[in-house]
């Protein structure tokens, strides 16, 4: 699919407009301190490219409280944090304590929770009266705030792109007031089967789904994805659903499109960063003694990305092989995430405490003098970038993932070459099948000896696995995801940004 980037005197008239929750800037722990900078996490770097064109406008939400020291302390960012001279960004301000119980308490403890599987323990365990005002005071209120700041912004609008869980609603409070205009909403986590929604009350569900059918276009990252929200509408809307045109009819009667667009990555900003002084400097800090392998995992602390059951994994590893001590190291790029709550505070206490144990069971190494287990809490993407082109091993052993971007970037530049572990549950593993070493993700022992297999993987057999899931990669693009929405959206158009942020990977 050609793309082309346009001149701002060939853009047809009205902007197009992507809405999402977090913008392009976020607080990172860098240095001892919270600094603002461009934030990790899928979304914002597949949505950046875009937002660089001209006739693109970019709503995200801001936390906005009245004194601006309250913000510090809940890391939130305000208005001026996001405004970038790049990007035509268009910070929305929510009070702060709407902002926290719709960003907070509803997407993050709740929705995040349910979409990824994580019922119980480190996940979402009940709902109590304080989730339920959050779903109406913060969830709710914060959807009606963002869609009034649309509808008053006056802006002749050609598109609405609106992104992720935290927007369910939005597509079905903004269709009154634009009948006309093509709205496209896309979900970068996994979607729930019925059985699922059902954790949540009737009415939470029937929002989330008749919000999404206020769109033209409804996007997941997989077929399965696509299956489940069909399903959800025919089970609890008792909507009309086209299964072969893969249509769901609205109440209004219009039939909304339910599509895959698998996100993915630029392999060309990607060649061109591992080029950067920056890699080189990082790969130099790295370098490990030839005899080490090394296993990598490079994630946001996040229950959803299942580092316990990784460490457990290694550990046992080292069990089973007790000839591996000292030869193979684990290097952990851990990058701190929504802090402010208690469920994921708690949650990096227990990854801190196996990392702990298995650094204290299996000691470090006698000649490089390096731990067991090496933790990198910075989210420094050249130097993760290194780790991803050196390793063995890339373990993505996610508990579920929309997609898992990392897996697509470590394809890109192993040199290894490494071999990748997958959870059969990642929206990734849907695309590098049997090449990557696909592991159920509560699975302690198929994944310590899937990093057997790894380890003892011929050169040949590593580099000839690598090569395919590569060259899926470099076909499927972010530039294709991006122009594959468009066309969809704005048939007859098909265009995306005028370069990217080369120093950007995403951590999803
Ligand atoms: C995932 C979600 C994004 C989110 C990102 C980072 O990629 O799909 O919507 O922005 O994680 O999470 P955060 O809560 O920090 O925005």
């Amino acid at each position: 699919m050609p793309t082309m980037p346009l001149n701002s005197d060939q853009l047809p008239a009205g902007r197009i407009l992507v809405v999402s929750n977090r913008g392009p800037h976020d607080f990172v722990w860098r240095d001892e301190q919270w600094t603002a900078t461009r934030a990790a996490g899928g979304l914002v770097s597949m949505i950046e490219p875009l937002a660089r064109r001209p006739d693109v406008s970019w709503y995200c939400c801001v936390s906005e409280p009245p004194d601006a020291v309250e913000a510090r302390d809940s890391i939130y960012t305000l208005a001026t944090d996001q405004i970038d001279p790049e990007l035509g960004v268009v910070p929305i301000p929510v009070p702060a304590r709407v902002y926290r119980q719709y960003y907070g308490v509803i997407s993050n403890e709740v929705l995040w929770m349910l979409q990824h599987h994580l019922v119980g323990q480190f996940g979402y365990q009940y709902l109590d009266e304080r989730r339920h005002r959050a779903w109406f005071e913060g969830y709710l209120e914060a959807n009606r705030r963002i869609a009034d700041a649309i509808i008053v912004a006056h802006e002749p609008i050609r598109a609405l792109l609106i992104q992720d869980y935290h927007l369910y609603p939005l597509p079905q409070l903004l269709r009154p007031h634009f009948p006309r205009t093509p709205i496209l909403h896309f979900t970068h986590i996994p979607f729930p089967d019925p059985p699922t929604l059902r954790l949540i009350p009737r009415a939470w569900r029937q929002v989330i789904l008749e919000g999404l059918l206020g769109a033209d276009v409804v996007g997941m990252q997989t077929q399965s994805d696509v299956r489940n929200f069909r399903l959800a509408c025919e089970e609890f809307l008792g909507a009309v659903v086209d299964g072969a045109r893969s249509n769901v009819l609205a109440a209004d009667g219009r039939w909304v499109r339910v599509r895959v667009f698998p996100a993915s990555t630029d392999p060309a900003a990607l060649q061109e960063i591992m080029q950067s002084a920056e890699v080189r400097e990082a790969a130099a800090r790295l370098r490990r003694d030839a005899s080490v392998m090394t296993v990598v995992r490079v994630d946001r602390v996040d229950p959803s990305k299942n580092q316990i059951i990784g460490f457990m994994a290694y550990e046992r590893l080292l069990e089973l092989r007790p000839e591996l001590v000292g030869r193979v190291q684990f290097r952990a790029f851990l990058i701190p995430s929504r802090t402010d709550m208690s469920v994921y505070r708690e949650y990096h206490e227990a990854v801190n405490g196996v990392i702990d144990r298995i650094n204290q069971r299996f000691g470090r190494n006698d000649t490089t003098g390096r731990a067991a287990v090496e933790v990198f809490y910075t989210n420094n993407r050249e130097q993760a970038l290194a780790a991803l082109a050196d390793c063995d091993i890339l373990l993505a052993n996610s508990r579920e993932d929309g997609m898992n971007l990392v897996v697509k970037e470590w394809a890109v530049v192993s040199q290894r070459p490494g071999v990748v572990i997958v959870s059969e549950t990642a929206g990734v593993a849907a695309e590098t099948g049997n090449d990557a070493l696909l592991i159920s993700p509560l699975d302690v022992e198929g994944t310590a000896r899937a990093m057997a297999a790894a380890l003892d993987m011929p050169n040949a057999e590593r580099a000839v696995r690598l090569q395919r899931i590569r060259s899926g990669v470099l076909d499927w693009t972010a530039e294709r995801w991006l122009s594959a929405q468009l066309t969809e959206l704005l048939p007859g158009e098909n265009m995306v940004s005028s370069g990217t942020d080369r120093r950007r990977i995403a951590i999803e």
